[in-house]
């Protein structure tokens, strides 16, 4: 058993998580928390090596499928080189995104592979956070901001509205898939009011 508390952030492209996931962590470390702010995919060198292959270039690039297999190549190397030492230190994580963008992503938006990606997160990764922030926002407004961006990491972006929605749906299906540790977060509203809230979901939960 783990002493620390993993806690991750999730929702469709643009809706304000990694925005969140920083404010979050600078909060806590203003209160004297020993925090890892880490994300997906990514977070680790190997991890972010394989990250450039899957958020770069054209949206055909990859199967499905081959894209469950690069995201759990990259979930285990941050797994095992970040995230499961910092809790073994006793302190908190909070990852951008972890499993479920695969089981939203992957298993329900760009293809229906739910059974595939459980089956390999059961063999390969078998950790779930502590608790799981899902951020939902209107999908047109989403797909603007994450456009806005103009990061050179759009190849999801680009699959278009349609996708986004299927996005916003696959993230409710989350929620009641697994209640007792996802909390849903309305994200339509300004930065510092989300903030708030975000803090106000989380009393009772942090050790
Ligand atoms: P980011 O923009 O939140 O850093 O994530 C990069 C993109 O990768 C984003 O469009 C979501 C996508 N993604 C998946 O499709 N499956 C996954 O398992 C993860 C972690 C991300």
């Amino acid at each position: 058993m783990s002493q620390g508390f993993f806690l991750s952030f999730e929702g469709a492209d643009g809706s304000g998580k990694s925005t969140q996931a920083r404010r979050l962590a600078a909060y806590l470390r203003g209160k004297g928390r020993q925090v890892v702010l880490t994300r997906e995919p990514g977070g680790s060198t190997g991890a972010e090596e394989i990250r450039r292959l899957l958020v770069e270039g054209d949206p055909g690039r990859w199967s499905a499928k081959t894209e469950i297999l690069l995201f759990t190549a990259a979930r285990r190397d941050h797994l095992e080189r970040t995230i499961l030492p910092a809790l073994a230190r006793g302190e908190i994580v909070i990852s951008d995104r972890f499993a479920d963008s695969t089981r939203v992503y992957q298993g329900a938006a760009r293809a229906e592979l739910r059974q595939t990606v459980e089956a390999l997160h059961a063999l390969m990764i078998g950790t779930e956070p502590d608790l799981t922030l899902v951020i939902d926002i209107d999908a047109k407004t989403g797909l603007a901001r994450g456009l806005a961006r103009n990061s050179g990491e759009d190849r999801f972006e680009e699959l278009g509205a349609g996708f986004q929605q299927k996005l916003r749906t696959g993230y409710r299906a989350l929620l009641t898939d697994f209640p007792e540790r996802c909390i849903g977060i309305d994200g339509n509203a300004s930065e510092e009011t989300v903030a708030q809230r975000i803090r106000d979901a989380l009393q009772g939960h942090l050790p």
